[in-house]
C-alpha cells in the first residue's frame, strides 16, 4: 500500500519537532507516511532539521492545494488568515488536516467539520489541547463509554508558571511576568494567556468533545489571572488553599456551562498541585469516575508528539469524526445560565477607620451570606487595608448583590475582587 504523503504547513517550535519526528529513521511515522513537503515564511532559516530534502512552499495556501499532498499538518497558527485559508483549501479538496491550532478549532472548528464530513476527509487536533497530555483523544475515546458530568482543568502553562512562581517566590505577578517573558515561556504580548482566552480556547474544544455539544466559545465567560495579587496567594496559603487558573466545563440543568476563571483549591483537589508549566484536566464521568490527566502541556517534543499520534491514527484508519461523533449528533447547547452556588472568596481593600468591617458584615448578612473565615491584613502606614473572607456555600448572585451594596459604602478603594473557593471530592467544584 502506498505511503500518506504529507505537507506540514509551518516550521516554527511544533512544526521543526514534528520535521524531526520524521527525519529519525527509527519513528513509527515513517511506516506509512511521507513527508514530502514543508512551508514557512523565511527559507533561509536554520530549523534544526534538514528540510531541504522536501518540496518547499512559501505560501501555506498552495501546498494545502497540492493535490500530490494527502495530509496537511497546519502549524501556523492564528484563528484567521493563513492558517484557516489552508486548512480550508485542504477539506474543500478532500485531504486530510491536522492541527495544533485550539483558537482555528474553537472559533470555526464547527464549518471546518461541517467542511471535512461533506468531503469525507479528517479533521483531527490532540495537539490543540493540553500539549503531550491525550486530552482530545481520552475524552473521544476512552471516556466515550460513559456520561461526562465535568472536566475541569489547568490548560494553560504559562498561567500555571506565573501563579506557581508568585507563591514559591513571593514576587509580584508583575515581576513574575516580566520573568517569564524573559524566559520565553510568556509571549511578549502575553494577553491570550494570562487573560484566560488561550484556555477558553481549549475549554471550548473539550467540552465540544465530552458533553456531545457543538463547539461554542462565545458562551465561555472568561477572565484572567491579572488581579490576583500576591496578598491573594499569602492568605489563600494561610486559609488552606493555593490559587490556579481553572478552565471548567460542566452539564448543569441540561446546559454546558463554561467558565475559565482563578479560583481558590484546598489542598486535597486533583488539581492543587500541578504546578510550574504542567498541564492536567480532572474528568468526571459516571460509570467511569473521576479520571485525572496530567504532563507538560506545551513546547516542541509534546506538542510535536500529540500530531505525531494523529498522524498515526490517520495512517491506521483511526481518528473518527472530529469532535467524536458526526456533527448531526451534536447537540446546540442551551445558552442560559443556570443559577450558579458556591462558596466564595472575597478580597477588599477599605479605609483603616471603625465601622468599615461591621458595615461590610451587615451587607453580607442582608444578603443571607455566611461567613467561614476572615483575615485582615495589617498594613503598617497604608490608608486602606486589604480584608480577606470566605463564605459559606451561597448563591453568585448574592454575592455579586453584596459586592454592589459594599461599593455602595464608599469605603472600598478599588472592585472587591472575587474566586470561587473549590475543594477536592469530585463534581461539586464551584456548583
Ligand atoms: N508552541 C507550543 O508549545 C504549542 C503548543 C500547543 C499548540 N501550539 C499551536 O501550534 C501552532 C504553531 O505554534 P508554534 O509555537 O509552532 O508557532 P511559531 O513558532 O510561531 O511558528 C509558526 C510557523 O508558521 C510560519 N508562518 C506564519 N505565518 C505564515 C504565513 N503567512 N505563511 C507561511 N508560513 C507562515 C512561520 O514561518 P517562519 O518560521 O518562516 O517565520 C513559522 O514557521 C499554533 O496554532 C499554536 O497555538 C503550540
Amino acid at each position: 500500500m502506498s505511503k500518506l504523503r504529507v505537507g506540514i504547513a509551518g516550521l516554527g517550535t511544533v512544526g521543526r519537532g514534528v520535521a524531526k519526528l520524521f527525519a529519525d529513521p527509527g519513528s513509527r511515522l515513517n511506516e506509512k507516511l511521507e513527508l514530502v513537503a514543508v512551508c514557512a515564511r523565511d527559507a533561509r532559516r536554520d530549523r534544526g532539521v534538514n528540510v531541504g530534502r522536501y518540496r518547499w512552499f512559501e505560501d501555506p495556501i498552495a501546498l494545502a492545494s497540492d493535490p500530490s499532498i494527502d495530509v496537511v499538518v497546519e502549524l501556523i497558527g492564528g484563528a484567521v488568515g493563513a492558517a484557516k485559508s489552508a486548512v480550508e483549501a485542504a477539506l474543500g479538496r478532500g485531504a486530510h488536516v491536522i492541527t495544533a491550532n485550539k483558537a482555528l478549532i474553537a472559533e470555526h472548528g464547527e464549518a471546518l467539520a461541517a467542511l471535512a464530513e461533506s468531503k469525507g476527509a479528517k479533521l483531527l487536533f490532540e495537539a490543540a489541547v493540553g500539549g503531550g497530555v491525550p486530552m482530545v483523544k481520552a475524552l473521544k475515546e476512552s471516556v466515550a463509554g460513559s456520561r461526562a458530568s465535568s472536566v475541569a482543568g489547568i490548560l494553560n502553562g504559562t498561567c500555571n508558571y506565573i501563579l506557581t512562581e508568585m507563591e514559591a517566590s513571593g514576587r509580584s505577578f508583575e515581576a513574575v511576568l516580566a520573568e517569564a517573558q524573559q524566559l520565553g515561556y510568556a509571549e511578549a504580548d502575553p494577553t491570550m494567556d494570562i487573560g484566560g482566552f488561550d484556555a477558553a480556547h481549549k475549554l471550548t474544544i473539550l467540552s465540544a468533545i465530552a458533553f456531545g455539544a457543538r463547539p461554542d466559545y462565545g458562551h465561555v465567560r472568561i477572565e484572567g489571572i491579572e488581579r490576583v495579587s500576591l496578598t491573594d496567594i499569602r492568605l489563600a496559603g494561610k486559609l488552606g488553599y493555593r490559587v490556579k487558573l481553572i478552565a471548567k466545563g460542566a452539564l448543569a440543568d441540561g446546559a454546558v456551562e463554561m467558565h475559565v476563571r482563578p479560583a481558590l483549591l484546598s489542598h486535597d483537589h486533583p488539581l492543587a498541585n500541578v504546578s510550574g508549566s504542567l498541564n492536567a484536566l480532572v474528568v468526571d464521568a459516571e460509570p467511569a469516575g473521576q479520571l485525572t490527566f496530567i504532563g507538560r502541556g506545551a513546547g516542541e517534543g509534546p506538542t510535536a508528539a500529540s500530531v505525531a499520534s494523529d498522524l498515526i491514527d490517520l495512517a491506521e484508519g483511526r481518528g473518527g469524526s472530529a469532535f467524536g461523533r458526526p456533527l448531526a449528533q451534536l447537540a446546540s447547547a442551551p445558552r442560559a445560565t443556570p443559577a450558579e452556588r458556591g462558596r466564595y472568596y472575597l478580597r477588599l481593600q477599605v479605609v483603616d477607620k471603625p465601622g468599615v468591617v461591621a458595615a461590610i458584615s451587615d451587607r453580607l448578612a442582608h444578603e443571607e451570606i455566611s461567613i467561614e473565615s476572615f483575615l485582615q491584613m495589617p498594613v503598617q502606614g497604608e490608608a486602606a487595608v486589604p480584608i480577606v473572607l470566605t463564605t459559606q456555600t451561597c448563591a453568585r448572585a448574592r454575592i455579586e448583590a453584596a459586592v454592589a451594596a459594599i461599593q455602595a459604602l464608599g469605603v472600598a478603594s478599588e472592585a472587591p475582587f472575587v474566586m470561587p473557593v473549590e475543594h477536592g471530592g469530585g463534581a461539586r467544584m464551584g456548583r
